[in-house]
């Protein structure tokens, strides 16, 4: 019996068909005498009717159990009046059995194959083949494959040329920890896996490829999180010839044609453009969630000399005090107040300031502080109304910003403020090129260190913390989708930046010393961005974590347990590539 049709897609124009079709048992019920089997393929479900009257398959139908695998041939009617199912794309029509072959069988299963199983991730991912067998998966893995095919047809048609990079190679400073692989041939030496084809990407403009892209996976050693996992994928490109808008307007152009072909959704061009000064002001985040309001505001000059000694004392030595409104509706008690303070404190924050906003004013322990005019100016600046809750944190702009923007998207969340029906794109720009790493003393780059400044002439190690670099992110509802750069297509230049992140010429060269020399060779000027694939398949499906979109993902242990990765090796293995395992005794 070979396949006429996927379950998913029969209709009533093949109603008087004779049908075959192939699956999975998904549920089986027995109505006094009939027994009726929803079957599973990956385009959907079909409902398939035995009949008693055919009783050579019924009996065998009778023996069919979850997950078995079989063949059917019937006759397609619709459904009795009352019977019909508009949930279902097929629930107006049925399959009545004449033939059935059943190709094999499957044991009791360790969890149910429903869209919302509760389900350990251990589990799950042990028996990923059962879990990817799940309706909501097969339509992920659809439209994932439509992403990537429909981003491919536009980056072809715009021009590009698909080009490979290797997997076995240097380490690529991105700021994760390297995966190292050792070499059997050379002992002593290491392989590193990309964590992406930064360095590789711009030797291929010194080539003169003009426009490359690749749908590439990258590999980071981090801490996993429901964003981020050990490989991933990235599109990734690169352009030369190239200003900041020539770059951005590609990716703009790239996910409207996605979002319009896939999703049926009109994203509307070009995106709005937010300083990340300004990102950090009103949003707390250099990936704002613009979907709801709720922004922070500065008071740094309004309460300087304000009676509130913990505010006129930090914005004295230079910090500042920021405050958020939240519109709880209803009046916030004691110990909820207490658990924001806590939050905040996770962020560095040393206290969390309130005010309970009433009809005449504002209510706290430290409203005997302030004059009425400050409270009026809070008032009005945080547009606050009667039972709003206004806090405020004092510190450096760095734990205030953080402590504050991760309150406000605690609070969007739980108080429900967010539209989740929205597609918030948005550009931010004007990163500064290098941030002062308080540990260990020096400069360091905020993308990567082949990222050009906005003003080169002036750059020097005093003013370098002012200084701001071509870089742009595009942000999703919150989520940094990915993020480019126009680079140092000069050599002199690079070795300049190299300098200032006291980066010596012999680490340098150690370490992309073959980017540099290529950098020699006549290089264009040049730039590009890299999109993370995951993440934007996730966010279309609607999925909160990007295992949803990954067939073969990592647990949050950074562990596959459907093939018990990672694990020892022979020693035979070891010897080859010249590598000792020290394992440490554990203590007695
Ligand atoms: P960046 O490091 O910002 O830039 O990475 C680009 C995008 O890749 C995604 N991403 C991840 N997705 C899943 N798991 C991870 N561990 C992970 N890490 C990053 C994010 C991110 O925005 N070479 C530069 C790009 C360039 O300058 O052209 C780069 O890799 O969505
Ligand atoms: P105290 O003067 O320590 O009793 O603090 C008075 C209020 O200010 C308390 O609600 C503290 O949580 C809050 N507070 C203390 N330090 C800070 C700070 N750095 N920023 C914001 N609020 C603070």
């Amino acid at each position: 019996m070979k396949r006429s049709s996927y379950c998913g897609d029969v209709r009533e124009g093949n109603i008087g068909q004779d049908i075959i079709v192939c699956g999975w048992v998904h549920s089986r019920r027995d109505h006094g005498g009939v027994i009726f089997v929803d079957l599973r393929d990956r385009e959907g479900l079909l409902q398939i009717v035995f009949e008693p009257e055919n009783k050579e398959i019924f009996k065998i139908a009778e023996g069919l159990r979850s997950e078995y695998v079989i063949s059917v041939k019937g006759l397609l009617r619709k459904r009795p009046k009352g019977t019909l199912n508009h949930n279902m794309p097929t629930g107006s029509v049925e399959l009545v059995a004449t033939q059935l072959e059943v190709l094999n069988t499957c044991p009791g299963l360790p969890f149910e194959i429903s869209d919302y199983t509760e389900t350990s991730e251990e589990l799950r991912l042990k028996y990923r083949y059962l879990d990817l067998r799940r309706p909501n998966f097969q339509k992920n893995f659809i439209m994932r494959h439509k992403v990537s095919n429909e981003v491919r047809n536009f980056l072809n048609d715009e021009g590009f040329l698909e080009i490979e990079t290797p997997c076995l190679t240097k380490s690529t400073p991105e700021g994760a920890r390297d995966f190292l692989v050792p070499s059997r041939l050379h002992h002593e030496s290491f392989f590193a896996l990309p964590q992406s084809p930064q360095l590789f990407k711009q030797i291929l403009m010194v080539s003169g490829f003009d426009k490359y892209y690749q749908i590439a996976r990258c590999f980071r050693d981090e801490d996993l999180r429901a964003d981020r996992q050990l490989e991933f994928t990235q599109i990734d490109l690169e352009m030369s010839f190239v200003e900041e808008n020539d770059v951005m307007g590609v990716i703009e152009r790239m996910l409207s044609r996605v979002f319009k072909n896939v999703l049926n959704i009109e994203i509307k061009t070009p995106f709005e453009r937010m300083t990340y000064s300004e990102a950090m002001l009103r949003y707390g985040s250099d990936k704002p969630d613009t979907r709801f309001a709720m922004e922070i505001r500065d008071f740094s000059t309004e309460l300087k000399d304000c009676g509130f000694g913990v505010f006129s004392s930090v914005i004295s030595k230079g910090g500042i005090v920021r405050g958020l409104c939240i519109p709880k509706g209803i009046s916030f008690s004691r110990s909820e107040i207490d658990e924001l303070t806590k939050f905040v404190g996770e962020y560095g924050a040393k206290g969390l300031a309130w005010m309970k906003i009433t009809e005449s004013g504002a209510e706290s322990n430290i409203v005997k502080y302030f004059k009425d005019e400050e409270i009026k100016t809070i008032i009005s600046k945080l547009g606050a109304n009667p039972d709003d809750l206004v806090v405020f944190l004092a510190d450096e702009e760095k734990i205030v910003a953080k402590g504050l923007g991760a309150l406000r998207l605690k609070m969007g969340k739980d108080l429900s403020l967010i539209d989740k029906s929205k597609f918030n794109f948005l550009w931010v720009v004007d990163f500064p090129l290098m941030e002062w790493d308080k540990e260990e003393q020096k400069w360091q780059a905020l993308h990567h260190p082949f990222t050009s400044p906005q003003d080169t002439a002036s750059l020097n190690k005093e003013n370098a913390g002012t200084v701001k670099a071509k870089a742009y992110d595009v942000i999703l509802n919150g989520v940094e989708l990915g993020g480019g750069s126009i680079r140092i297509h000069r050599s002199d230049i690079q070795k300049k930046i190299f300098d200032i992140l006291n980066i010596s010429d012999k680490s340098a060269k150690e370490k992309f010393g073959f980017l540099l020399d290529a950098l020699a060779y006549g290089a264009p000027p040049h730039g590009g961005f890299a999109l993370g694939f995951d993440r934007m398949c996730a966010l279309m499906a609607g999925e909160d974590s990007i295992r949803e979109v990954i067939a073969f993902p990592k647990t949050q242990k950074a562990f596959d347990p459907l093939s018990n990765s990672p694990a020892p090796v022979s020693e035979k293995q070891l010897k080859e590539l010249g590598v000792r395992v020290v394992i440490k005794q554990a203590k007695a």
